[in-house]
């Protein structure tokens, strides 16, 4: 009999992709996607551990899953509960005291080892507890990746070495590992054979992602551009010390590369870089972005900022308002800061008071807010190319992605789904731009 499956995915783009890779892993014994956790035969939650918010909505949902467990459980059947992700690989022995009832905690490291997991919960009955590092790369033991739509995730890269002073990631993903450039291209290969037109490559540090043989980030783009049917290539989270020549570059060189770049600033003030470890100051960044504006005049940028890291001054965060100001970001996502067990920054003195972080933060976004709509205002009148990837609300009508990822509808035919228009940019609702045919 055909099971079901659901899951539930918290944090980061990887945890999307380790989401959909897990149900690929778990589809040859019989798991069918379920719509909710009520008809679902397993639960996967796929955890974040970023900041304490995150963490903590998985306690509260073990807490309402528990009750649906007990009540298949009473009505004769079962319920496997897994968490999975970076909560799970921080805080799993705490899991399964807080929490007994759930059958398994795996890592993000070691889902490819979850049809084992699944065969010795039904067996022993216990909980399965697998947040091991291993040696082998889960990579290699995962199936073909099965394509959703016309735009895909691909993990190229995974963990982080750079340790900044606020950051968990290190700890809950492990080292740096890229994947071998042949990989990914049968995996790009694959996808597009499959009918997706974008592939947005992923990575804590995706933009640090080297082959064995020295290529770096640019070099395995220009390969990919190569690949037939794809008509769009992204990359996401860079960080600033790994934005290489050869990268920049390919900006200028590959009209699939969209003008969109994430790259996270997290403050403006050198002090605050520095005490963060994020191993460049303000005119770094500044540089860059001048670079890569160059290379690729409609290029935007988006970025994170943290609010209230410790020691953080009034004027320290000036500097931060000042060089949003002067770079201009169409896309942010802020922060108050908050303090995660087991980094450096949670034991350093002069922790800034919540209400301070939470007014920075408010006068940040402010600002913030201000440039993504005056950015998307400047849309209006102009001519943009839109993947259609899914119907819209109403009929007749079909919603995409710009270039820069604002959501776009227009009245169109269903069979252009899939396929990358042209389209006048007409009016601008609150969470969307109206477009028509050119
Ligand atoms: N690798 C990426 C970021 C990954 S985490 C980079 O280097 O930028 C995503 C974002 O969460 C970060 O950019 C940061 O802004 C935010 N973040 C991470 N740890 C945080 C913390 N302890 N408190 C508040 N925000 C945090
Ligand atoms: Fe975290 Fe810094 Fe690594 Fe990004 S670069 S994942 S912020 S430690
Ligand atoms: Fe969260 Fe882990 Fe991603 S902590 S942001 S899910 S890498």
């Amino acid at each position: 009999m055909a099971k079901r499956l659901f899951v539930k995915t918290y944090g980061c783009q990887m945890n999307v992709y380790d989401s959909a890779r897990m149900a690929d892993v778990l589809a040859p014994l019989g798991y069918a996607s379920a719509d909710g956790p009520e008809d679902a035969d397993m639960v996967i939650l796929n955890t974040c551990h970023i900041r304490e918010k995150a963490a903590e909505k998985v306690f509260s949902e073990l807490g309402r899953l528990k009750k649906l467990q007990a009540a298949k459980a009473q009505a004769g059947g079962r319920m496997v509960l897994a968490v999975a992700g970076c909560v799970a690989q921080a805080e799993g022995e705490e899991i399964l005291r807080r929490a007994p009832f759930v059958d398994i905690v795996l890592g993000p490291q070691t889902y490819h080892r979850l049809p084992e997991m699944v065969a010795q919960a039904a067996r022993a009955g216990g909980a399965v507890l697998d947040t091991e590092f291993p040696a082998e790369p889960k990579f290699d033991f995962l199936p073909e990746a099965r394509a959703e739509g016309s735009s895909a995730f691909l993990s190229v890269q995974e963990g982080c070495d750079k340790f900044c002073t606020f950051c968990v990631v290190p700890y809950t993903r492990g080292a740096e590992y890229s994947r071998p450039a042949s990989a990914v291209l049968a995996e790009a290969r694959a996808l597009a054979a499959q009918g997706v037109r974008e592939i947005t490559l992923l990575g804590q540090n995706v933009n640090g992602w080297r082959s064995d043989d020295g290529w770096s980030l640019g070099r395995l783009l220009r390969a990919l551009a190569e690949v037939e049917g794809l008509e769009r290539l992204r990359y996401t989270t860079s960080h600033p010390r790994d934005m290489d020549d050869d990268l920049i570059a390919a900006h200028a060189d590959l009209p699939q590369l969209m003008p969109f770049l994430h790259l996270p600033l997290q403050s403006g003030s050198d002090r605050i870089l520095a005490a963060m470890n994020r191993g460049h100051d303000r005119d770094v960044y500044l540089r860059l972005a001048e670079r890569l504006k160059t290379a690729r005049p409609d290029l935007a940028l988006s970025s994170d900022f943290i609010t209230g890291f410790p020691g953080e001054t009034d004027a320290d965060f000036a500097e931060t308002l000042d060089i949003v100001r002067r770079v201009g970001f169409v896309q942010t996502y802020s922060f108050k800061y908050s303090p995660r067990p087991g980094t450096p920054a949670a034991l350093m003195p002069n922790q800034v008071p919540e209400k301070v972080k939470e007014e920075r933060l408010a006068e940040l976004q402010a600002l913030l807010l201000a440039q993504t709509e005056d950015f998307n205002r400047a849309c209006v009148g102009r001519e943009m190319r839109v993947l259609l990837d899914r119907p819209g609300r109403h009929a007749g009508q079909l919603v995409g992605r710009s270039p820069y990822m604002q959501p776009v509808h227009v009245k169109a035919a269903a069979h252009l789904i899939g396929s990358v228009v042209n389209l006048r940019i007409t009016a601008l609702h609150p969470n969307s731009l109206e477009a028509v045919p050119t």
